[in-house]
């Protein structure tokens, strides 16, 4: 079924504009200075340096980057467990999301040797010395790791992420064969970490407007889904040179993905969808 534009304003232009780019701190606090270095315990033979970004906004001082001496006999394998030790043994201000520490929650993204990932499913062994943590950058820092995502769920709210569709009849559920059930393989499982949109070089120069690959994943994930009843609207809602035309398939959030899903195909078949209904 296809709904025709509606002259409603469209919700998104309604988001925050931001007059300059997101995560970049006013100039004189913009560099980095080097921080606090906490050394390693006493006899501590496994030591690990984790370069951990911290700053606090409502405070006077720059950003800077402490250095922790981590004994890794002393902790769990993964990132976020030395990060854990770290707050309880070692700085208690260090601050830091996490929840499920199983990679389904998507709290604890962060940039961990330059690459955007979930820190409870890195692999210290797997790390290079020293280790540097930094927030998913082109987020506002609340403080230390903890990026602002206000902005990242407010797009994904306006795509209107639920199912739009009739009521199903009393006496039975709404059905999908597994054949239909199978087209939301590879959408479904996005934990909206926000990993892909974070390593976006559209959406840091066009954030305000450009919907960017998690989003975009998501909005693709309803087109995909045989129960939904609003394909027309939704690609309507889509069909901007902004939200979603500025993808130019530079693939990066394919490759940061942690959960091994391709929102550059999820964009490529929204665009192809949007060619099919021009005949
Ligand atoms: S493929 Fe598109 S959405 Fe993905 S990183 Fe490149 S520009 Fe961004
Ligand atoms: S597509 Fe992958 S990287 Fe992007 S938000 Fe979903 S789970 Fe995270
Ligand atoms: S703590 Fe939930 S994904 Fe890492």
């Amino acid at each position: 079924m296809i709904i025709r534009r509606s002259e409603e304003q469209p919700r998104w232009t309604l988001l925050r504009r931001f007059p300059v780019p997101r995560g970049f701190h006013a100039a004189s606090r913009s560099r980095v200075q080097a921080g606090r270095e906490w050394p390693a315990p006493e006899g501590a033979g496994n030591v690990k340096r984790m370069q951990v970004y911290r700053y606090d906004p409502e405070g006077d001082e720059r950003p800077r980057v402490d250095t922790f001496h981590v004994d890794l006999d002393e902790c769990g394998p993964m990132l976020l467990d030395a990060l854990i030790k770290i707050k309880n043994q070692i700085d208690p201000t260090l601050t830091f999301r996490r929840s499920c520490r199983e990679g389904v929650c998507g709290s604890c993204a962060m940039n961990i040797n330059g690459t955007n990932w979930l820190a409870c499913t890195r692999a210290l062994d797997e790390l290079d010395d020293p280790v540097t943590v930094y927030p998913l950058n082109n987020l506002d820092v609340i403080k230390d790791l903890v990026g602002d995502q206000s902005h990242a769920f407010a797009q994904y709210a306006a795509i209107r992420p639920w199912l739009r569709a009739s009521p199903p009849p009393k006496d039975r559920e709404r059905l999908q064969s597994p054949e239909q059930r199978r087209e939301l393989d590879g959408y479904y499982e996005c934990i909206l970490c926000f990993c892909c949109t974070s390593g976006c070089p559209s959406h840091w120069w066009n954030g305000d407007r450009f919907l960017g690959p998690a989003v975009l994943l998501q909005a693709w994930r309803w087109l995909a889904d045989s129960r939904d009843e609003a394909t027309g609207e939704r690609l309507d809602e889509l069909e901007d040179p902004f939200r979603l035309y500025r993808c130019h398939t530079i693939l990066n959030c394919t490759r940061t993905c942690p959960k091994g899903l391709n929102p550059g195909k999820a964009i490529a078949e929204i665009k192809r969808k949007l060619l099919e209904r021009q005949g």
